[in-house]
């Protein structure tokens, strides 16, 4: 390592970092994009592999330990396997995770997994085809349902992120809880954050964790709150009281969990943000392109990291949204 571990103004380790590979998507969920007219980063903008692993050991050497790869849709990008073989062979990286929505896993499950990736999250929101196209505003249920079966059956560990909009999912709540609990598959409640690109967001949108839990011991039965593992992670996480099953809630909006936050993010474009709401970004791909020096990269990654912010503040008047959607961020 070199030097000191990253460290922010409230003493808050950093040693979680989320790669966007690219900021394109093959689906349209109307809380992250808009419908048409989406503009996309023009290719040369875009970090190379090459680019994006020197910042992966750059950061590793900073005590970065785990890696999530993230979009738009990371599938999308040609090759992924190539990347995720790339980083998983840097010293230190313990462990690497992807978040896909599924739609094009069954053809390149099996090729991920020889490159070294145990985990993924799977994007679905809905166990209805109606409703899926209504949120997607494509049809590709069937594939993404077909995405999962391959993944069960190459042994992969699998989180499902539902994301939960109010007076639109209720009635999913259950029906995904219980496909989870016949699958070993946990489901993650996303509350719908102010993210999306055409500020439909209000707080009244959000469908939050007691309104989902009440849901699920209604339709289900209790559930009881498992003792956090690592209280860094932001899931709050229960267990069905009968021993089958669990489900995580990422409260963002109902129970803010900046306090505890070891995240950093580099967006396909090559910005480090520290805060998925962050306004503020910091340029590393000028660094990356113009000198095989690595001082420059790491000082870039420190300085963001000092700089972070306490936390945001979605339940304040003095929330302002980021000026980028998640697509462009990386979730
Ligand atoms: N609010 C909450 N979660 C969102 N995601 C995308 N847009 C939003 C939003 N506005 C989630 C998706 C994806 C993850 C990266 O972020 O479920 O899985
Ligand atoms: Fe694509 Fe993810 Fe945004 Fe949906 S939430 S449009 S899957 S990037």
């Amino acid at each position: 390592m070199s030097g000191a571990p990253l460290v922010d103004g409230f003493g808050r380790v950093h040693d979680n970092l989320r790669i966007s590979v690219t900021d394109r998507c093959n689906i349209r969920c109307f809380y992250c994009m808009p419908e048409d007219g989406v503009k996309f980063v023009p290719k040369r903008e875009i970090l190379t592999f090459e680019e994006i692993e020197r910042f992966a050991r750059v950061a590793a050497g900073l005590g970065v330990r785990k890696l999530r790869l993230t979009g738009g849709e990371p599938l999308l990008r040609k090759d992924l396997p190539v990347l995720v073989r790339k980083v998983a062979a840097i010293p230190g990286i313990e462990d690497i995770a992807l978040t896909t929505n599924g739609v094009l896993l069954a053809e390149q499950a099996a090729a991920l997994r020889d490159s070294g990736l145990r985990r993924l999250n799977v994007h679905l929101d809905t166990l209805d085809r109606e409703r899926f196209r209504q949120i997607t505003r494509r049809d590709d249920f069937d594939r993404v349902m077909a995405g999962i079966d391959e993944c069960l059956r190459l042994g992969y560990s699998i989180k499902i992120n539902a994301v939960a909009v109010k007076n639109l999912v209720e009635a999913d709540i259950v029906p995904l809880a219980l496909f989870g609990r016949e699958r070993g598959i946990e489901i993650r409640y996303i509350e719908f954050m102010p993210l999306d690109s055409q500020g439909i967001w209000l707080p009244g949108a959000v469908l939050r964790q007691d309104d989902m839990l009440a849901l699920l011991e209604k339709g289900i039965g209790p559930l009881e709150a498992i003792p956090d593992a690592d209280p860094r992670a932001p899931a709050l996480e229960y267990r069905f009281s009968d021993g089958i099953g669990r489900v995580g809630f990422i409260s963002s909006v109902s129970r803010p969990f900046c306090l505890n936050c070891n995240r950093l993010r580099l967006t396909a474009d090559g910005k480090i943000r520290y805060c998925l709401f962050a306004i503020e970004e910091t340029d590393v791909r000028e660094a990356l392109r113009s000198s095989a020096d690595d001082g420059p990269v790491e000082a870039l990654i420190r300085g963001t990291v000092r700089a972070k912010w306490i936390g945001h503040e979605i339940n304040t008047a003095k929330f302002v949204p980021p000026p980028r959607p998640m697509y462009s961020i990386g979730g």
